[in-house]
């Protein structure tokens, strides 16, 4: 290492890239046999960590011999097949590669003379993630975190373009009416945190019961509309779903479009887990009326197979993100500069310093060009299909959800006829997996019923590893069943 700086000498370094890659290519080659879960004690993971503030520095080989045992070894498989929880997709390894590149520039895409050919890229991402869904040609957007900041960003960018007339920007909400959101019961919690973040208050999120297909009914959020304008208060804002969390649901954006017409509502799509799908031909009609949304939550680190973290945001134009956001900073001045045409992300956005997340998604896109990442998203919801025709078959499982995407939502009931047991089991089984760790799988509630909930996102899923869940949960339940219910 060198004596005034982080720097080691490029030799050195060398070495260490080289020992790093190793770790990078035994855990793709151990990729398909990954465990879902290792079960070791919270107390124990802590203790590994455990120590004072170090003074001095360790030998890198040593430091990564220990990343290598007790991060990357201990590590949920993410990344391999038998993950089904949430909405975890596997990465891909040009995603990798591009995270470490863009470490190493560290490019800051707050400003375009600090990441100009980022920002490009950003932009072009943008643009492309339009087309894909069907978004149309004019767009703006934010290439931020997650799922969750892009459904924030939407309601903020709703919020304070509704009320720009009363200068909401600077007066803030108060005095004026309560304002009102609306979307179904099964739209994502990110909402609820967006609507409390923004001073509007869950009491005026309005979770409209969703129909049994799990999508709003536009005749009850109508009604609602009504009632609430009947009441006084102001309504400003409709959320539609592009699959929601639990199932895939996806809502009739149509139906939503011409309510947010006729109401002049501002309409925001949900599409973080579901959007992406609507590059599908087999499934893009399904999404009719995306078009029409005002705004659009996207995750690239879901079906697009990015390593986390990367979302993002559509509007139709850039304008709209500036008249939301834009805040002069005289350190931020642009005046003095060479150049027009230059988009400033800080001028558009809440955040300033941001790194370079397009970069993976841009570079994943040329390396293997949409086709082929489709072709992974059908397979998703094949793999899906495969999975309920499986539990169709099978006498110990009972399918209690299908989805257009690539959700299933089933119980394993084992010989089990009576239904609280069947519900003990299922909830028995969640732990009692975790434990045993060769998958990994989460539950959700459906209307009132508790299911275990298989989320397919992952391009390494095949056949044989679908089979293998209901072969693990068959174990593990039948072992529950004698332990629990049959002593
Ligand atoms: C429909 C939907 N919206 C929002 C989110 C939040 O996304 P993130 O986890 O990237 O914040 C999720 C996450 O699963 C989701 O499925």
């Amino acid at each position: 290492m060198q004596d005034n700086t982080l720097d080691f000498g490029q030799a050195e370094f060398q070495e260490i890239l080289n020992q790093s890659s190793k770790l990078v290519l035994k855990q793709f080659a151990e990729v398909m046999d990954r465990k879902g879960f290792h079960d070791f004690e919270q107390t124990q993971i802590e203790s590994w960590f455990d120590e004072r503030v170090p003074e001095q520095g360790m030998p890198v080989a040593e430091l990564l011999k220990f990343v290598e045992a007790k991060i990357l070894n201990t590590a949920t498989g993410n990344i391999g097949p038998h993950m089904y929880a949430y909405v975890m997709a596997g990465g891909n390894q040009i995603g990798v590669i591009a995270e470490q590149l863009a470490a190493t520039i560290n490019q800051n895409v707050a400003k375009w003379h600090l990441a100009p050919a980022i920002t490009e890229i950003d932009k072009r991402v943008i643009q492309w993630a339009a087309e894909l869904i069907g978004f149309g040609e004019k767009v703006g957007g934010f290439i931020g975190s997650s799922g969750s900041s892009a459904n924030l960003d939407g309601l903020t960018v709703a919020r304070n373009i509704y009320f720009e007339k009363e200068d909401i920007r600077a007066n803030g909400i108060f005095g004026m009416k309560p304002m009102v959101v609306y979307c179904s019961d099964e739209t994502h919690s990110s909402v609820d945190k967006s609507v409390q973040f923004l001073g509007i208050g869950t009491n005026q999120l309005r979770r409209i019961e969703s129909r049994a297909d799990f999508t709003i009914d536009i005749a009850m959020l109508e009604r609602q509309i009504k009632a609430d304008r009947d009441h006084g208060l102001q309504p400003f804002c409709l959320i539609g779903n592009a699959g929601t969390v639990n199932t895939g649901a996806i809502d009739d954006l149509n139906a939503l479009a011409d309510l947010a017409e006729k109401y002049r509502l501002w309409l925001h799509v949900d599409g973080a887990y579901g959007g992406l799908a609507a590059s599908l031909d087999t499934k893009r009609h399904l999404y009719a009326g995306i078009e029409r949304a005002d705004s659009v939550a996207l995750d690239f680190h879901k079906w697009f197979y990015q390593p986390f973290e990367v979302g993002c945001l559509l509007v139709k134009e850039w304008s709209i993100l500036n008249r939301s956001y834009f805040k002069k900073a005289a350190y931020l001045d642009k005046s003095l500069e060479k150049g027009s045409g230059r988009l400033e992300f800080n001028e558009h956005h809440f955040l300033l310093s941001r790194n370079a997340k397009s970069l993976k998604v841009w570079m994943s896109i040329k390396a293997f060009g949409v086709a082929r990442i489709k072709a992974m998203i059908q397979k998703d919801i094949d793999l899906t299909d495969y999975l309920n025709e499986e539990i169709n078959a099978a006498k110990d499982f009972e399918l209690v959800a299908t989805s257009d995407l690539a959700i299933s939502c089933f119980r394993f009931k084992g010989d089990l006829v009576d239904n609280d047991e069947i519900t003990r089991l299922n909830r028995l089984l969640i732990a009692a997996l975790e434990h045993d760790g060769r998958v990994f799988i989460t539950g959700t509630t459906l209307k009132g019923i508790f299911v275990l909930r298989a989320c397919f996102i992952n391009h390494r899923k095949t056949r044989q590893t679908t089979r293998y869940l209901l072969d693990v949960i068959r174990e593990v339940g039948e072992e529950l069943i004698d332990r629990e219910f049959k002593s």
